[in-house]
């Protein structure tokens, strides 16, 4: 009896995962008992009872003499609209919880919908490791010296070869090697502005902008995001006519929190805007290598002629997290960049550049990088199936085409900052609240889940007790 029962568990979980793989849409009739029963060498019975329990469960629907149907609330959920900050100049004060959520990720116990860091079991860290003991066996004694800012020079030939394989014409010597995105972004920004300049930024923003226009004492003008498309062209266009914009930071790809990604009209049409005011870009492309599509999209540098675009990235989400090896590429503001990594944090580790040249030029990198893609794409569409499921209907949804994070827009009442607490409290579930995103407040009823996680019974039943929290 107790094998019988499990079997049907197995035919209905297996189906549920089709479904979730959309190999079966919303409305697309499942295999007949009779025919399922065949396929799967069980009874009928047996069949009856899976499809009874995937009805139960709200992913089919049976239609009397028709047979059963995927249901339709599968891609029920809305897309959130352009969001409408008031796109005025000021100063920026980020939100305390981002250091809560911070130090959440680091407990082991908590299933982390709010972490900004990829799973690490996706990567290859056995061949990294290989690659940097051989490394430091074998670096020369003088490397601590010679690969100092601009970094090491077999890295950056091997980034600029990545480049030139896009299409994307680089130098060697537009290259400067940083400790992750965050301090080519950092040092990119210091180089381009002074304290109490302006600059355009998204909204909403990856909370490590507003930190880092914070820091350096400047102003941000939060200009309209649209989920899908990014930034707005219209309201950029609107923003520079109205403020001094010293600089404009954005990513045009898989955008942090939203995951929207430019069209290629509108990366052209923001770099038209830009050149004709001479306001340098500082293009943040950390998900660059997430694509989900067969072809990888361009960024906005690649139709930079006039060197205005900074172009930051790194190895922390696609290969090497932990091991803070970023660069940007950052053409005539090379050498500014290189002096302030030398006045502030000196050089990035050199046994990790020296080791991830190697990988990069002679590992499996990109074999690596399609299974990396094909897994997160799968997972992202799990977690969508299973929101579209579980989450109240008046929820909005965020499609990415790449990276691994959703936003989702909950009914106006609820506050995601007080459900993180009691999600904390009470569940050992961490979410991004989407205050974090904004300077003032903006966005207390979104928040940012990462879905880069394995899909297993801890995580569905820590997605359906933040969907009960929610409800
Ligand atoms: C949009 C975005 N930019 C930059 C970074 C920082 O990247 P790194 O870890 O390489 O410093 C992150 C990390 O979460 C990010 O999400």
């Amino acid at each position: 009896m107790s094998l019988h029962k499990s079997r049907y568990h197995e035919v209905a979980a297996e189906i549920q995962l089709q479904i979730e793989q959309r190999i079966w849409l919303p409305g697309d009739r499942i295999p007949s008992i009779r025919k399922m029963s065949q396929i799967q060498h069980i009874s009928p019975m047996t069949v009856l009872k899976a499809y009874e329990l995937l009805e139960s469960e709200g992913w089919v629907y049976a239609k009397i003499r028709s047979g059963y149907f995927v249901s339709a609330h599968l891609n029920r959920l809305a897309i959130p609209k352009q969001t409408t900050p008031q796109m005025i100049n000021r100063a920026i004060k980020i939100n305390e919880h981002v250091f809560d959520v911070l130090k959440s990720c680091k407990r082991p116990d908590i299933v982390p919908f709010g972490s900004a860091f990829p799973d690490p079991s996706l990567f290859p860290l056995r061949q990294l490791g290989l690659a940097l003991a051989k490394t430091i066996k074998t670096m020369p004694v003088q490397s601590a010296v010679t690969e100092l800012p601009p970094g090491s020079i077999a890295l950056r030939r091997a980034i600029a070869k990545r480049y030139i394989r896009d299409g994307i014409d680089v130098s060697i010597d537009d290259i400067v090697i940083t400790s992750g995105a965050m301090e080519s972004l950092g040092l990119s920004l210091m180089a381009v502005t002074k304290p109490g300049d302006t600059v355009a930024i998204e909204s909403p923003a990856f909370y490590g902008v507003l930190q880092t226009v914070e820091r350096l004492q400047l102003k941000a003008v939060e200009v309209a995001t649209d989920p899908q498309l990014g930034m707005s062209v219209d309201a950029l266009m609107a923003v520079v006519e109205r403020h001094d914009i010293k600089a404009c930071w954005l990513m045009s790809k898989f955008q942090n929190p939203l995951g929207a990604l430019m069209s290629e009209e509108n990366k052209l049409a923001i770099r038209d805007i830009l050149v004709e005011k001479k306001i340098p870009l500082l293009e943040d492309d950390v998900y660059s290598e997430l694509y989900f599509s067969e072809q990888k999209p361009k960024p906005i540098k690649a139709y930079d002629e006039q060197g205005l675009v900074l172009h930051c990235s790194s190895f922390s989400k696609c290969l090497a997290p932990g091991f803070r090896v970023g660069w940007v590429v950052a053409g005539r503001y090379a050498k500014q960049v290189e002096q302030l990594q030398l006045m502030t944090t000196l050089s990035a580790a050199v046994p990790n550049q020296l080791a991830l040249a190697q990988f990069v030029l002679h590992g499996n990198y990109d074999v690596h990088l399609r299974k990396l893609r094909r897994l997160l794409a799968g997972r992202q569409q799990q977690m969508q199936n299973a929101i579209e499921l579980y989450f109240p209907s008046e929820t909005k949804i965020t499609r990415p085409e790449g990276g691994y994070f959703l936003w989702l827009e909950l009914p106006a009442h609820i506050n995601t900052a007080n459900l993180l607490q009691v999600l904390l409290d009470e569940h050992n579930i961490s979410i991004a609240p989407g205050t974090l995103f904004a300077s003032d407040n903006k966005y207390q009823n979104c928040m940012r889940i990462n879905c880069s996680y394995a899909w297993t019974d801890k995580t569905k039943r820590a997605l359906i007790t933040l969907a009960r929290c929610i409800h």
